[in-house]
């Protein structure tokens, strides 16, 4: 009896790699209701395309691209599952045939090389390694032929994505436009991104879109996509896909998320004419935050206006067309006056580390300023 206990537990001690699996699991789903204090705004469920279309998700692609990416993982995929399936099911035999059963103990032949099983076990990894690498090869230069178009085309959008601790900034450097954090896009449309970083590495990534690439300071990476067809054509937002820092890049990595808005041509046509417009300063509060925005204007910038003049390279993001944009705190929180009031007064308490520090001004003042920033800059879209 005392033999077959011991055999269970030398069993079940090769097993154990599943343990550290679950208490991840567990330790997951623990910290998502254990923190009160939630670290994003949810996005509003009106956001949901269709059932797999969760803003992250990565395994439905929705471009050319990220099809084609897809088609290599799931090949990738069942190849591993087949290599698991021929490692796993002779081992979990071996274990139940020759455990320890308290009689006389069998001990399975021993056997000392064998050239054909030799053979076998180089030639089919072999295999499958081409089986992969075919289509790997396919989908590199499916890319390179995309970026090697783009290059000599003039019908390509041409966007440099720049990423900074923990924010990113798009530059339609076409088009003369500069925006943050919200990365509008037209239908069916080839867009050429030119990778930055002005700080630390981050990595480029839209899941949906497929592909990521890291921005790195002092390279400059490329990546070449066919924007997806718009679904929603009643609303003027367009579709909504969330992109993502995914390289660690200090404190505040998890909340350098990005907005990207497929729109129609001419939703978008209507975004890129009203992005300089200078802002509309209407209520008496407006008047004063413009006044005030003067202690701003060191990192940020509004499009006509003095600010936009200043001959420094601005560190925050440009605010040209602020009112329009549905988050704030890089996407992390819903552009409410509340939320931007929040944001002014203390940027570390909704960004941890975040370069913006708070200007010590009073509670009107930050009123005034975020009325200026929120409601002036808001451009009517349709
Ligand atoms: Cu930037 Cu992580």
């Amino acid at each position: 009896m005392i033999e077959n206990s011991r055999s269970l537990k030398i069993n079940f001690a090769s097993l154990a790699g599943i343990v550290p699996f679950f208490l991840h699991l567990v330790a997951m789903m623990w910290s998502r209701s254990a923190f009160a204090e939630k670290p994003f705004d949810d996005y509003p469920a009106d956001y949901s395309l269709n059932l797999a279309d969760a803003p992250m998700y990565t395994l439905v692609g929705i471009t050319d691209w990220g099809k084609s990416i897809l088609e290599v993982y799931g090949i990738t995929t069942w190849v591993l599952v087949i290599v698991f399936a021929m490692v796993a099911v002779p081992c979990v035999y071996t274990l139940y045939r020759f455990r320890a059963t308290g009689k006389e103990t069998e001990l399975p032949k021993q056997v000392k090389g064998n050239h054909w099983l030799e053979l076998v076990w180089t030639v089919i990894p072999f295999l499958l390694l081409i089986i992969i690498a075919i289509p790997t090869w396919r989908v590199i230069f499916e890319q390179e032929d995309m970026k090697k178009k783009a290059a000599i085309s003039s019908d390509v959008l041409k966007i440099d994505a720049i990423g900074h601790q923990w924010w990113w900034e798009f530059k339609y450097t076409q088009l003369g436009v500069t925006t943050a954090n919200e990365l509008i896009l037209p239908e069916n449309t080839p867009v050429e991104f030119t990778i930055l970083s002005k700080d630390v590495i981050h990595s480029f990534y839209i899941p949906r879109f497929g592909g990521k690439l890291d921005a790195i300071p002092g390279g400059k990476n490329k990546l070449v996509y066919t924007t997806p067809t718009l679904v929603n054509k009643e609303d003027p937002e367009g579709d909504f896909y969330q992109g993502h820092c995914l390289e660690l890049c200090g404190l505040s990595h998890a909340l350098m998320r990005f907005g990207v808005y497929v729109r129609s041509q001419t939703d978008f046509d209507k975004f890129i004419a009203t992005h300089n417009l200078p802002p509309v300063v209407m209520s008496e509060s407006e008047k004063r935050g413009e006044e005030l925005f003067a202690i701003c204007m060191g990192c940020h910038s509004i499009e006509g206006t003095p600010s936009a003049d200043l001959p420094v390279e601005k560190i925050g993001p440009n605010l040209s067309n602020f009112g329009n944009r549905k988050y704030l705190g890089a996407h992390t929180r819903l552009n409410t006056m509340e939320n931007l009031k929040a944001w002014i007064k203390n940027p570390e308490s909704i960004k941890p580390g975040s370069r913006m520090k708070s200007l010590g001004i009073s509670d009107d003042q930050i009123e005034d300023v975020a009325a200026y920033v929120k409601y002036s800059t808001t451009k009517d879209l349709r």
